[in-house]
């Protein structure tokens, strides 16, 4: 027998405890004010010292998420990782994360690493999810982590980074369960952003073009999405952006997903046979001869959209964005962040039964639309996220850094990458409790990690 309903029975996140204020940078950048915080629409920014690199980030979410939800590591048969942020060409950090495992005797568990840009969390987690609804599954759970530290060189491109981790325990009988056949994808050759050197951490940016990459990815896939609802629900009386009641993207910055709520209502509106435009999208009759592939860049079109359609924003997205304009783009975990931000800021009854889209898009180019239904049992959902009570006190607790200090850190990244050996200098004092951190790297660049200790439950 297949198992049923199968999903998310558990998240973590983690994030820096550390973060720089984006009015405070857009003084240090010499930016105009307001251009990172109404114009990219972003408030914080959270950041590593040399403390902290991908394989500790997910050392730190895996261990807290088997403690807190009480699993036993030989109750994992499947771990997969998404990232981007490559620290060994060969060596996957899941490798690393079998530190947490083996010293159990659990070895039996699938899985290694996935990278394309910010989607290989998305890659990790269908990974997961196809491995419990195939033959090869042997009853146990997959966890599916995402994490990234995303910096960028100084420039235009610099406040859009973030970092964080994700975890996410996949098992039948979830409160947040795959929607089957309604999965729908994208991917091409693009060079939008990209990694070609192997000695940086920081990316190769094309802004424009990932940007148009990202919208046009966006409305490819959610017209094979409605293409893919209409087959799987030929009687419903429309297709469209009301069949989600909450749409989560991945999120670079947070007033490119404020577009892109427009951009979708765009789609609609061009799907809707002319004769019924006019009743039902009143005063737009000057767009119905424009076309996607004309209106990235279409000030008109944009500005149109997302003022007339602010309510669908405020309604649907804008609760998921609250980690994201508070830490930055974490990469791969960032639509997974949005998952999160829903989750700790709406009444959870008001999400009880509802269908939540996500958006995830790794620049190169790989995306996919899908959705994932809330469970009916109100008792089953409220637990499944009083578990993230942590979440807004943890926010709320990082040590604010200044400019300086923040350029100072990530220069001390910069010169370090791949050093060996090398002893970390970044504070390990102002780490959350449980984090593990990057005691040193040997002369073969073999790292090692400690952790801060946990509080009196075990998790911060
Ligand atoms: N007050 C208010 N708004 C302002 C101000 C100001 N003083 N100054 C500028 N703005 C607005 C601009 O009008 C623009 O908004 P708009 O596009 O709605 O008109 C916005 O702020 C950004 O300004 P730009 O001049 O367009 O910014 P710039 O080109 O310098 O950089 C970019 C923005 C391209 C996003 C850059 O930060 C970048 O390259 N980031 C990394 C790439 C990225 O995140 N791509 C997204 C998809 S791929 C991925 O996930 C990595």
């Amino acid at each position: 027998m297949w198992p049923e309903n199968v999903g998310i029975l558990a998240i973590e996140v983690i994030f820096p405890s550390q973060y720089v204020d984006q009015t405070e940078l857009e003084t240090f950048d010499g930016a105009s004010a307001g251009k990172y915080t109404i114009g990219l629409g972003q408030s914080k920014m959270g950041f590593c010292s040399d403390r902290e690199d991908v394989n500790s980030l997910c050392l730190t979410v895996v261990s807290r998420i088997l403690e807190k939800h009480h699993i036993k590591p030989s109750e994992i048969g499947r771990l997969e990782v998404g990232t981007e942020t490559i620290i060994d060409k060969s060596k996957s950090v899941k490798s690393v994360l079998m530190q947490l495992f083996a010293d159990h005797g659990a070895t039996d568990i699938e899985g290694i690493d996935t990278t394309n840009a910010c989607y290989g969390g998305t890659a990790a987690l269908f990974n997961s999810v196809n491995w419990i609804e195939s033959s090869s599954w042997d009853g146990r759970l997959a966890l599916a982590v995402c994490a990234d530290i995303a910096v960028y060189a100084k420039g235009a491109a610099r406040p859009t980074g973030g970092a964080g981790a994700i975890a996410m325990l996949i098992g039948p009988n979830a409160p947040l369960v795959f929607d089957r056949g309604l999965r729908a994808t994208h991917m091409e050759h693009a060079y939008d952003f990209y990694k070609p050197d192997l000695s940086s951490e920081y990316p190769t940016v094309d802004g424009k073009l990932s940007i148009q990459c990202y919208l046009s990815a966006l409305d490819t896939c959610y017209q094979l999405y409605r293409k893919k609802f209409q087959a799987k629900y030929p009687d419903t009386a429309k297709v469209g952006l009301e069949n989600f009641d909450a749409l989560l993207f991945h999120t670079p910055f947070c007033k490119l997903v404020q577009k892109s709520v427009a951009r979708v209502v765009f789609n609609d509106y061009l799907l809707t046979p002319e004769d019924k435009r006019s009743t039902l999208y009143p005063g737009l009759d000057k767009f119905s001869n424009s076309t996607l592939a004309s209106t990235y860049f279409d000030r008109d079109v944009e500005k149109t959209f997302m003022t007339q359609f602010a309510d669908v924003f405020e309604k649907k997205t804008k609760k998921s964005l609250l980690l994201a304009s508070q830490v930055g783009n974490m990469y791969t975990p960032s639509v997974y962040s949005g998952l999160v931000s829903l989750l700790v800021s709406e009444q959870p009854d008001s999400l009880v039964g509802t269908r939540i889209g996500l958006f995830s898009y790794g620049s190169g180019l790989a995306a996919s639309m899908y959705s994932i239904s809330v469970t009916k049992d109100a008792d089953c959902f409220k637990k499944f996220v009083s578990k993230l009570d942590y979440v807004l006190p943890m926010l709320n607790s990082r040590e604010k850094l200044s400019p300086e200090e923040f350029s100072q850190l990530m220069e001390i990244r910069e010169k370090n990458n791949h050093a060996a050996p090398y002893t970390p200098t970044g504070s390990v004092a102002v780490l959350f409790p449980g984090t593990y951190y990057l005691k040193e790297v040997d002369e073969l660049h073999r790292r090692t990690y400690e952790r801060v200790p946990t509080i009196s439950n075990g998790v911060h």
